[in-house]
């Protein structure tokens, strides 16, 4: 990876543990993640609920510890810290779905940005502070005398995601975090949100992880995107050639519930995923292979590899067999009758 890089996982996995000690319960929420995340990158990790983006995210964050694997941030000078306990001050903030769960109804707003000063010791007096607040207000469109005084609760929910979002860049963050961002403003704003965060990311050189189950933003503002199936990244690449020509059953999948003419601009309207079923996490072989419509025989007890397609990863099997200018005969996973 280059030096360039600000973000690096490599093999991250997250098991719970679940029930009691006699009916013990694994679920593999994160499944042997890897991928980088540049300067100046909004880094897309999409995938339908359930699928693990959230646990991701938080143990990006230091709120939890993954079970297996290594995280690695890179801040400004390129040094790499492992992630530990001084990760928090490390320069990665998060940005949450709900800014109104953000901030306490009873608290005005400014006392935030006062209190994140204090913490990182920003500033040497009150004028000082003022002033810093105003300039970091400015880079979402808003000041210091537009939330002076104001509770979370005079604001819209649009204004109080920017409000948010420049609360998180106060002690210049090298990574940001945003789980689901916009999922709770409202549709309209929506666009306007997503280009502030592309405006901050070229501006400042931010890396920035990006997640969501709504491909049409995701399309919309991502360099590059992974796909997540259940705990794994079935797809990663450069946007365009992810969702565009999707190389994953599952990304076909998706695409495919798009009418075909017009497809990048219908990729700008909301496309949902599927919730997720309650199949067990526990199979040998490919995740996907209950659901997939090019199921063939190895997929049902062979987890597939990671393959690289020009640049761009694919972890199916189908692509390794046409590679190898194998046969692939269709399993018969999806007919109820089985002549043995
Ligand atoms: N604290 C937890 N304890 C047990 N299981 C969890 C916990 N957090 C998440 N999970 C499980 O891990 C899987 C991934 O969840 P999550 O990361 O929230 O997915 P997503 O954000 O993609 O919707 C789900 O099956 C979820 O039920
Ligand atoms: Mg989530």
């Amino acid at each position: 990876m280059t030096i360039n890089t600000i973000l690096e996982l490599h093999n991250v996995s997250k098991v719970y543990q679940m029930g009691s000690m006699f009916s013990r319960l694994r679920i593999t929420a994160v499944d042997q993640v890897s991928l980088g995340v540049g300067a100046g990158e909004i880094f897309g990790l999409a995938g339908e609920s359930g699928s693990g983006k959230s646990t991701l995210a938080r143990m990006i964050l230091g709120f939890e510890e993954p079970s297996s694997g290594m995280i690695i941030h890179r801040g400004k000078d390129g040094k790499p810290i492992i992630r530990g306990k001084i990760w928090r001050t490390a320069g990665v903030q998060a940005i949450f779905q709900n800014p109104f769960e953000t901030f306490n109804p009873l608290r005005q707003v400014e006392r935030y940005f006062f209190d994140t000063i204090d913490n990182f010791k920003l500033a040497s007096n009150k004028a000082d502070a003022k002033s810093r607040i105003d300039t970091t207000l400015k880079m979402v469109g808003l000041n210091y005398e537009a939330i002076a005084g104001r509770y979370p609760s005079e604001f819209s929910g649009g204004q109080l995601q920017r409000v948010s979002i420049a609360r998180s860049l106060l002690n210049e963050p090298s990574l940001l975090i945003a789980d689901e961002p916009v999922s709770m403003v409202d549709a309209s704003i929506r666009m306007s949100i997503m280009n502030l965060f592309r405006e901050l990311v070229d501006r400042l050189g931010l890396g920035m992880v990006y997640i969501t189950h709504d491909l049409a933003t995701a399309y919309y503002v991502c360099n590059r995107i992974a796909i997540m199936f259940k705990g794994n990244i079935v797809a990663m690449g450069d946007v365009e050639r992810v969702l565009i020509e999707p190389k994953h059953p599952y990304v076909r999948l998706l695409r495919d519930c798009i009418p075909e003419t017009d497809l990048k601009k219908r990729w700008t309207t909301k496309v949902q995923l599927a919730e997720s079923d309650t199949e067990e996490y526990l199979r040998s072989g490919c995740k996907f292979a209950s659901r997939c419509p090019q199921v063939i025989e190895i997929c049902k007890h062979e987890m597939p590899k990671d393959i690289d397609v020009e640049g761009s990863l694919v972890k199916c099997h189908l692509l390794d067999y046409s590679r190898k200018g194998q046969p692939i005969v269709p399993s018969g996973l999806h007919t109820s009758t089985e002549v043995g």
